[in-house]
């Protein structure tokens, strides 16, 4: 599959290395050649692709989106003609002052993002952990996957996400439509709050026990 990454920072970097390496074909958009983050990621997988914003959205069929919330407005907005009709994966969360949602509980960042792009097909993923569980989501010695919760709108967009998430080693858990992603948001302030905070294991997952 043809992805490209906006974002390729402690988030969009270890996802981009692992698919690349799962056989994608995966693109960085780069604005610019002298970002520390593009450099990095570069070093860590010479075999990902850098091409500019327009040109890597255009050619991909998936798009990540992992920049700060703050930067989002920006990110896509360069992208506004090429993203229509994609589906692109919202990795990004709208944190306030103390932990608090960054946008008052009242609409949830993938809200947001869905309407700066009405035309794609938004998918919340790769919300409600830390960076730490993206650069080596393997958990050796358990007869259960972590789970990876996902929402959105377009079930065929949700059904290529819920792919990629089972190839990366997680669980896959679609939880319903964008008006989750306010929940996820909130497992993430929870989950931030338990380990940056109160000290718990950065490698702490969630697994979905049913009977
Ligand atoms: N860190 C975590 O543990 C974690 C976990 C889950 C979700 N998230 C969410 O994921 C998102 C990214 O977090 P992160 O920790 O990966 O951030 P990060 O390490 O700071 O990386 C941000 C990336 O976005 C790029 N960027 C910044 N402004 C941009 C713009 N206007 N247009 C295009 N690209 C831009 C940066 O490029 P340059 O380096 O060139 O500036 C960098 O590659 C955030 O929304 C965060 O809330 C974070």
């Amino acid at each position: 599959m043809k992805i490209a990454f906006i974002g390729y920072g402690q988030v969009g970097a270890p996802l981009a290395d692992h698919l690349q390496r799962l056989g994608h074909s995966v693109t960085l958009a780069a604005n610019d050649p002298t970002s520390e983050s593009l450099k990095k990621a570069l070093a860590k997988n010479a075999n990902l692709k850098v091409a500019a914003p327009k040109v890597a959205v255009s050619d991909s069929e998936v798009v990540f989106l992992a920049t700060p919330f703050q930067a989002n407005e920006a990110a896509l907005k360069a992208v506004a003609d090429e993203i229509r009709g994609k589906v692109l994966v919202d990795c990004t969360n709208p944190v306030g002052a103390n932990l608090s949602h960054g946008l008052n509980s009242v609409q949830s960042g993938s809200e947001m993002v869905q309407a700066l792009v009405p035309e794609t097909k938004v998918v919340k993923a790769f919300t409600i952990y830390g960076f730490e569980n993206f650069e080596n989501c393997s958990y050796p010695g358990y007869n259960v996957k972590p789970v990876m919760m996902y929402c959105g709108n377009d079930s065929g967009a949700k059904k290529i996400v819920g792919e990629l998430i089972a190839q990366l080693g997680w669980e896959p858990l679609d939880v319903g439509g964008l008006e989750q992603a306010l929940h996820l948001e909130h497992m993430t302030l929870l989950w931030v709050r338990m380990v940056r905070v109160n000290k718990h294991s950065p490698n702490m997952v969630w697994a979905m026990l049913t009977r």
